[in-house]
């Protein structure tokens, strides 16, 4: 590969190339931006920039030659000695982008996770400090560059981190073996011998930075960058060596995270169980069931998915003691950082067996693999939904078949409904209008009765029976102007009013 290196290049390669800059640092100046030429190893990049710059004496020699600018203020160390290898500490970004044994070592902790993606994305985070070092740098060769009249501004350096992305991701897609937006890894590099760097900034500029409650540092990358934005070159260069000095030591190893983007799952529940919430019953810090509708689909859920924690979500939920019938609920999981994330039909079968079998509380079906985007709808879908009840109802007055033939006739029944007490606590006062589409009843005796309703989704079934203290009209005590309570509630949810997903 041959370098995209012009004539108006050659000044500032020889400025940085003598500085202690790695060769892949003096390609970003001179705003190479093809990415084969940073893939090379670095010896070759290197020797190829000493053909370029025409001295065919070695780099030390152009380093013994090289003389001090008069109004250079800190002592430089002029042993500077030019990164050759990877791994060598360099002046600019004295991580030499790439040791090869991080890369490895990357490769290794993902290879360890054993996750299984499709795509791979690199995110960097590299020391604040490295700006101060870079603008340094920059001002280096900002005066050859005003000097030579060339068009070349701060900005059109190639990032360190673009580079280093260029050279990394190549290099770990290799070591994983073809692998590729849904895998993402996480390399965050630190340099305590150079933090220092950043200090002086701050009396530079002590509105830059101002303590924050969650870092560690007032010297985030943000609060550098803005100080260097700020600070005229003069007063930079007065504390700051110009180049910067190079380093002893590489980088150390980087903190490394994997993260594999959330899968979405969606399905439908049945609940059979009088004495299940949906999600954990928490008061006051307290549980108060042993499990949750949640907990016991989500158990099966994140082991077959090998994920590291859950958000659940329904169309709507149920009371604690309230059955859930029919088709079932539909439920959608965002399962984090998922280890495992492709499914074949059969294999979610099995998923959905396992969870059927594991308890009497519950079953799911239509368990399958979705989008994002369908699990935000299915929660947008909930309001306009009518639902069916069944209900089991008491009377304090004794009652006949007969007594009963006249709920038949009632049809969309409007029932203002105040906010029920036992929801008052979290749920703000108002008063709700909700429609009873429909009602219809099976006599059981002369204290009970089914009570079989359709209603507006949203409506409280409980409440319309036993009339919350008035706080529901009309209600059941005054349809059949009798006390009454509710004993037993269950949903019954149909598929057809849920345009969400199909089964798989
Ligand atoms: C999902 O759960 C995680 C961790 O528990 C939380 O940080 C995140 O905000 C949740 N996301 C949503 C959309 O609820
Ligand atoms: C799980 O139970 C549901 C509800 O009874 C049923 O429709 C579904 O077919 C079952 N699935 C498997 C794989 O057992």
């Amino acid at each position: 590969v041959m370098l995209p290196l012009k004539e108006k290049d050659k000044p500032i390669a020889r400025k940085l190339l003598t500085a202690g800059c790695c060769a892949r640092c003096v390609l970003r100046f001179c705003c190479v931006s093809t990415q084969a030429s940073y893939r090379q190893p670095l010896q070759e990049i290197l020797k190829k920039l000493q053909d370029f710059i025409g001295d065919s004496e070695n780099v030390k020699s152009v380093i013994e030659t090289h003389e001090d600018p008069p109004n250079k203020r800190p002592k430089l160390d002029r042993s500077v000695t030019l990164p050759q290898s990877e791994g060598d500490a360099s002046t600019v970004c004295f991580i030499n982008f790439v040791k090869f044994s991080c890369v490895s070592q990357i490769a290794q902790t993902i290879k360890s996770e054993d996750y299984q993606f499709d795509t791979l994305v690199l995110s960097v985070s590299l020391p604040a400090q490295l700006c101060v070092r870079e603008h340094s740098c920059w001002l280096h060769v900002k005066k050859e560059v005003r000097e030579k009249g060339l068009a070349l501004d701060k900005d059109d350096v190639i990032q360190v981190k673009e580079a280093f992305k260029w050279v990394m991701q190549n290099l770990l897609l290799k070591e994983l073996s073809g692998v590729a937006s849904t895998f993402e890894v996480g390399v965050e590099f630190n340099h305590p011998d150079t933090d220092a760097d950043c200090h002086f900034l701050a009396a530079a500029c002590p509105d830059c930075f101002k303590p924050t409650k969650n870092k560690q540092s007032v010297f985030t990358r943000m609060a550098v960058i803005k100080a260097l934005e700020k600070i005229p070159d003069a007063t930079f260069l007065r504390q700051y060596p110009c180049p910067p000095a190079q380093p002893t030591r590489c980088c150390y190893l980087p903190d490394i995270q994997c993260l594999h983007l959330s899968v979405f799952i969606a399905g439908r529940y049945n609940k059979f169980c009088r004495s299940l919430p949906q999600t954990p019953w928490l008061i006051d810090g307290e549980r108060r069931m042993e499990s949750s509708v949640e907990e016991l689909i989500a158990e099966h859920v994140l082991s077959a998915f090998r994920a590291a924690g859950f958000n659940f979500s329904s169309s709507g939920r149920e009371d604690v003691d309230v059955r859930t019938l029919g088709t079932g609920r539909p439920f959608a999981m965002e399962l984090l950082n998922p280890h495992r994330s492709r499914f074949s039909r059969a294999e979610m079968k099995q998923l959905q067996e396992t969870i059927n079998k594991s308890s009497e509380k519950i079953r799911v079906r239509d368990l399958q693999i979705v989008s994002r985007e369908a699990m935000s709808r299915m929660k947008e879908g909930e309001e306009d939904k009518s639902k069916s009840y069944t209900a089991l109802v008491w009377t304090h007055k004794s009652i006949q078949e007969e007594d009963l033939a006249f709920i038949h006739n009632i049809k969309d029944l409007v029932v203002d409904q105040k906010t029920p007490l036992r929801v008052l606590h979290r749920r703000a006062l108002a008063v709700r209008p909700r429609v009873i589409h429909s009602m219809s009843t099976r006599f059981l005796d002369s204290h009970h009765f089914y009570l079989e309703l359709k209603t507006q989704a949203g409506t409280y079934i409980k409440e319309f029976v036993h009339g919350d203290f008035g706080r529901t009209k009309p209600n059941m005590c005054q349809l059949l102007n009798s006390d009454t309570d509710i004993l037993e509630l269950d949903v019954e949810v149909r598929k057809m009013c849920i345009v969400f997903f199909g089964s798989i």
